[in-house]
């Protein structure tokens, strides 16, 4: 897939369903208590993103019924909502999502404790979040795509963690997946130079336990093959001269 660098406007663009998809998660993120199902929290997302006007792009991507992947626990990613999957007390909450915004594409991922979570599921989601922002820190021209993975794999298995390898980031804009690839371990080789202009959902997936996953009867479901926990974190980031720009962001609403 190609790499496409973005002009100004595209970079607007992107900027503003990176907003509104910020504000998306907030919604969501408010309304995580025990005994609402997944079903409900997709349908709060899918209802937010529409009263801006934006199309959700996760529904109907490659026949995916909805507009949040709601993975819960040992899920990993692409769980689908359903009406008879209720949250927990003591579960953990992985939520991504993604905007259109005339044309142009926002991607992101939180994940939550709700309730009263275990110290290690709280690191889990702690030390997935900043491995995020460890790797923001190497987001620079000039560097490598592989910088990226590096700085993401360190910070996680010097804290005992794995990272999942079956599934990757990705260049983001006029399509959901663009070029290039964005693993969270280094792979051989440098991989491609970053530069100015390019955007990129960088999206570490971290196990507690194997980074090994399974595949569920779904078609969708992706679960830790041990039945450990799992977390995600994810945004869409501009490649600047200068500074990264994080641009699944909105003011006032935390990161
Ligand atoms: N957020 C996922 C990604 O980053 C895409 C979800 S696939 C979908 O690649 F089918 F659910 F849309
Ligand atoms: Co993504």
């Amino acid at each position: 897939m190609a790499i496409i660098i973005k002009s100004q406007r595209e970079i607007e663009l992107m900027k503003e369903a990176g907003r509104i998809l910020a504000l998306t998660h907030e919604e969501m993120k408010k309304a995580i208590k025990p005994g609402i199902s997944t079903y409900d929290i997709d349908k709060l997302g899918e209802e937010v993103i529409r009263s801006y006007g934006c199309i959700p792009s996760f529904l109907n991507y490659n026949g995916y019924p909805a507009s949040v992947c709601v993975s819960v626990n040992d899920e990993v990613i692409h769980g689908i909502p359903s009406k008879d999957r209720i949250i927990q007390d003591g579960d953990i909450v992985s939520l991504d999502c993604g905007v259109i915004y005339k044309g142009y594409h926002s991607d992101s991922a939180r994940t939550y404790g709700v309730g009263q979570i275990s110290d290690r599921a709280q690191e889990l989601i702690d030390v997935t979040k900043q491995s995020f922002f460890e790797a923001l820190k190497v987001c620079r021209e000039g560097n490598h795509i592989r910088d990226i993975g590096e700085a993401v794999y360190n910070y996680i298995t010097a804290r005992g963690f794995s990272a999942v390898e079956d599934f990757v980031g990705h260049g983001v804009g006029a399509a959901l997946h663009e070029g290039p690839e964005v693993p969270n371990f280094p792979r051989k080789g440098k991989g491609p130079k970053l530069r100015a202009g390019m955007t990129l959902a960088i999206e570490p997936m971290i196990n507690v336990g194997t980074h090994e996953i399974l595949w569920m009867d779904d078609d969708w479901t992706i679960v830790t093959a041990d039945g450990e926990l799992s977390a995600h974190y994810e945004n869409t980031v501009l490649i600047t001269e200068g500074d990264p720009v994080i641009l699944s962001r909105a003011d006032g609403i935390e990161l």
